[in-house]
């Protein structure tokens, strides 16, 4: 009755697919009532009340679940009993399961690890007439978290949906897409697709595209501040509709609604809880946070020491020269292009400077050369077609090795056809093959980290009958792959198709779940598993494996780059947001992309810096630069055809990176510790400025800052011609650490300060912060034996602390109870007598450290009587003739003798 004009008010959609009519809808049995000047995309289609289930009984914390007399839903007939579980991990984490035993889980190992915290949720049921309905309640403020009843349960074979009330409309996460804005808009509806496909984001307004990963997780802000997150463990095809309400309506096609509940109550703790039950991440090797090289494109290895000479040229730190599929021989994985002769020659001389080397892999391997033999030899698994007759026989003739198989054999970049590997091969020989492989081909290119790419895995021109790649001249030799009955199958083309299809292909034209991928009715481990459970993992399984192998390889920690992700693929590997677009959009939804990143536990993670598609100019690329700097994955890149983007292009660009790159590599230690915390306890590096102050609202949206862990907070330029930057700082003492009034204090609210290109980006460290750093060189491996130094920036009480976490920087982390790192804790105290550093070492490792020369103190009230600066409680030797203390900026300055 209250409802605004043109605001329908809480509906659950009938009818999301694209097209559609009343007809239709009725014949759904649905109600069509179209919106008048439809302000909020209420669907005109929806279901009449009372979709759900009945509580048959209960047995304690096992509901019976029977479907009532409420509509049922178009999609498939639902199961007229299910159940509901109910279980708590560790003494907080809730699980609510709903579903049937004996339907598919996805084989995901996570170690479901908890961390004591007070808080608790309960669970409470409701019914009204014959519907179930259950909500989830923080005890401390007895608020309710999850609320379904809003109806519309529906538990079919292959189409569940789960619909809640939320708390408030601060909500955060779900991916993989391209979001404008931190929180999310609840005055709309808006479906986002959750479905693993080779998707460039199309940063555009409203693009609700499914991207290259599947998280079904989010975080949420209650009024009073409080934080919880949501996990569903499901890794089929689905979506989620963010609604009025503010509500939530998710939709499967598979699997069961498991669903975990994690209470916070602070927005790091959900992070720090949600990480301890999927996995935290691992930790990259010191040089793996280095600036990177990158394009796709590169004619031959001159062109590359080209570039990378320039850029070494200009001075601006550069550590990882990345090798795209050009190196390879017409891409095929495990070989090298003629052009690239004396790659490994080149590969030692840069390892001759410090520098390292990642190339790409991709999982695709051609059908027709000696690693795919090698793989048939070893009785490795390659995805399959779940029987014989659905061999692509034409195809398979022109492919010896794989004869007599039921391998699905598909097109990527190499010139005939693929086999994509199964990575969940239970006999282990496709992980040893992979692993061979990376061996023998390391023996001729010695590659520090790998970059997987085309996980989803990408396949070209599925179902088309004319892909853009075709050639007829060359047929069958680059015949498409094609689904059984073209794609109109249960898997390819199941009952609901969710947003991945609906929108990809409009009204339906040539989408299917298997466009731009391999036929959802393929199977993995020996037909165990159906593709269209577990292709959403197919990133994390190979991510899992190549991982292995490189630490077996090398015998080193490295770094895995992979651009298909799933909840805990950070333990395994980083990510980069995939090909975005050389444009200003692009660069500001990178911005949102690293911190939701963050959430779902992926912290190595960063944009294609200066834009991978179009043509990039000179400011974009000068602030992307500048912006990337913060991210912990830096990695300029570019696409074919191209024009060069690296630094060295612009003087200007190459002054602004070479300045930015210094500071980031001066911050590294700090960076580094912040990578070392995540991984042992399950934080974030890059996050939202909310996860340090979630009780001051105007952070709530606040999604073009960010904090570079708890003590920096980076406000990027983000718009063409932009001189000035408004920001936001909380309620706080704030210092500048950029060339706008460096080291002096900054007031806290709303502020502009001016930021023109010759300045490093607004930056700022919070009061009360001891942050190490080291001088910075042009590599993080020389700079890593420079002396250190520290940053105080006291609070008003004259305090500041920080750590500083310290490895070899390449040892694996089998474990960090046994790993070799220091672990120092700075305790800063200045009082009217003198001012107090206490350095303790919580952690003895044998790693050999550079001394610690220099102290840089903000905000020191009076000319300093060098002589009263203690340490650990005796007199610093201090170097007076090297230190420096201003009366106007109040900056102390000290250069200690080998401290
Ligand atoms: C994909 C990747 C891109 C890479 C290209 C060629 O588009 O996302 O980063 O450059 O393939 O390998």
């Amino acid at each position: 009755l209250c409802v605004k004009p043109g605001i329908a008010g809480p509906r659950i959609d009938c009818l999301p697919e694209p097209s559609g009519n009343q007809t239709v809808c009725e014949s759904r049995g649905c109600i069509w009532n179209p919106v008048d000047n439809d302000i909020d995309g209420a669907p005109w289609c929806y279901f009449k009340d009372g979709v759900g289930y009945n509580l048959a009984s209960q047995i304690g914390s096992t509901y019976n679940l029977r479907k009532n007399n409420g509509p049922r839903n178009p999609w498939g007939a639902e199961f007229e009993n299910i159940q509901l579980r109910t279980s708590t991990i560790g003494a907080s984490v809730l699980n609510v399961k709903i579903g049937i035993d004996g339907r598919y889980e996805p084989p995901v190992d996570f170690p479901r690890e908890t961390i004591s915290t007070p808080e608790t949720l309960s669970f409470t049921t409701a019914s009204s007439d014959d519907l179930f309905w259950f909500s989830v309640i923080r005890n401390s403020s007895n608020r309710k978290i999850f609320d379904t009843s809003l109806g519309g349960l529906i538990f079919s074979d292959q189409f569940l949906q789960l619909s809640t009330y939320l708390p408030s409309e601060n909500v955060y996460g779900w991916g993989e897409n391209a979001h404008q804005s931190l929180k999310h808009n609840f005055s709309r509806y808006l479906t986002w697709g959750m479905l693993a496909r080779d998707q460039p984001p199309n940063s555009g307004n409203l693009d609700t595209m499914n991207l290259y990963g599947v998280h079904p997780f989010y975080m949420c802000l209650e009024p009073d501040g409080n934080a919880h997150g949501v996990f569903i463990f499901n890794s089929n095809p689905q979506e989620v509709t963010t609604a009025p309400g503010p509500s939530l309506i998710y939709r499967t096609i598979g699997g069961n609604l498991d669903i975990y509940f994690f209470p916070g109550p602070t927005p790091a703790l959900v992070t720090q809880q949600y990480l301890a039950f999927i996995g935290k991440p691992f930790l990259p090797a010191y040089w793996a946070l280095g600036y990177q090289l990158s394009r796709y494109g590169y004619n031959g290895l001159d062109e590359m020491k080209q570039r990378v000479g320039a850029v070494r040229d200009a001075g601006i730190p550069l550590d990882i020269a990345v090798a795209d599929i050009d190196y390879m021989n017409r891409y095929k994985d495990f070989s090298t292009n003629d052009n690239w002769s004396g790659f490994e020659d080149y590969v030692k001389q840069m390892h001759g400077w410090n520098m390292k080397m990642i190339p790409i892999f991709d999982p695709a391997v051609e059908a027709d050369y000696l690693p795919f033999q090698r793989a048939m030899s070893m009785g490795a698994k390659f995805i399959e077609w779940d029987d014989y007759s659905q061999v692509q026989q034409d195809i398979q003739k022109l492919y010896p090795m794989a004869k007599d198989t039921k391998i699905m054999l598909g097109v990527v970049w190499p010139d005939h056809h693929v086999g994509f590997p199964d990575f969940l091969d239970s006999t282990g020989k496709t992980q040893a093959w992979w692993r061979d492989e990376l061996e023998l081909y390391h023996s001729k290119l010695t590659f520090d980290g790998i970059w997987i790419d085309m996980n989803e895995p990408a396949n070209f021109g599925t179902n088309e009958l004319h892909p853009w790649y075709f050639d007829d001249n060359d047929h069958p030799n680059d015949a498409p792959l094609f689904c059984p009955t073209n794609g109109s199958n249960q898997w390819d083309l199941p009952p609901f198709q969710t947003h991945a299809v609906y929108y990809y292909g409009g009204n339906q034209n040539n989408a299917y779940l298997s466009s731009k991928t391999l036929c959802l009715t393929g199977v993995q481990n020996n037909g165990t598993y159906r593709f269209y459970d577990v292709k959403n993992l197919y990133g994390l399984t190979e991510a899992i494996q190549t991982q292995a192998a490189l630490m077996d390889v090398t015998g080193k920690r490295g770094a895995v780059v992979s651009r298909s992700t799933f909840p805990s693929a950070g333990r395994y590997a980083g990510h980069w947001l995939g090909d975005n677009t050389a444009r200003w959009e692009d660069l500001r939804t990178s911005v949102i992309g690293a911190q939701e990143f963050n959430l779902f536990g992926i912290p190595y993670v960063g944009s294609d810096v200066c834009g991978f598609l179009g043509q990039s100019n000179e400011e974009l690329c000068l602030r992307w630069q500048q912006m990337g700097a913060f991210h912990s994955f830096f990695r300029n890149h570019n696409t074919l055809g191209e024009p060069a983007q690296d630094p060295a292009v612009w003087p200007s660009v190459a002054s602004a990176t070479k300045t930015a790159n210094l500071f980031r590599y001066q911050y590294l230690p700090y960076l580094f510790s912040l990578h070392f915390q995540a991984s042992q306890n399950g934080l974030t590096v890059v996050r939202p400025v909310f996860f340090e102050y979630p009780s001051d609202t105007e952070t709530f949206d606040l999604g073009y800052q960010f904090m570079w862990g708890p003590r920096i907070l980076v406000a990027p330029v983000l718009h063409q011609g932009a001189v000035t930057t408004n920001l936001y700082l909380p309620n706080d003492v704030w210092y500048s650490l950029f060339d706008y009034k460096y080291g002096s204090q900054i007031d806290a609210g709303y502020i502009t300060v001016p930021s023109p290109i010759t300045y490093r980006i607004p930056v700022f460290v919070r009061g009360g912060s001891a942050v190490p750093r080291q001088t910075p060189t042009t590599t993080t491996t020389m700079s890593r034996h420079n002396s250190f130094e520290l940053l105080v920036a006291p609070c008003q009480m004259g305090r500041a602390v920080g750590v500083l976490y310290w490895d070899d920087g390449q040892k694996i982390v089998d474990s960090f109870d046994t790993h070799d790192f220091h672990q120092f804790n700075f305790n800063f105290n200045s009082t009217s007598s003198g001012a107090q550093l206490t350095i303790s070492r919580t952690r003895m490792g044998t790693v050999a450290l550079p001394t610690m020369d220099i102290i840089e103190i903000f905000n020191y009230p009076s000319p300093p009587n060098f002589r009263s600066f203690t340490l650990n409680g005796s007199t610093v030797n201090i170097n007076v003739q090297s230190s420096t203390y201003s009366g106007i900026t109040k900056i102390l300055y000290i250069s200690t003798k080998n401290l």
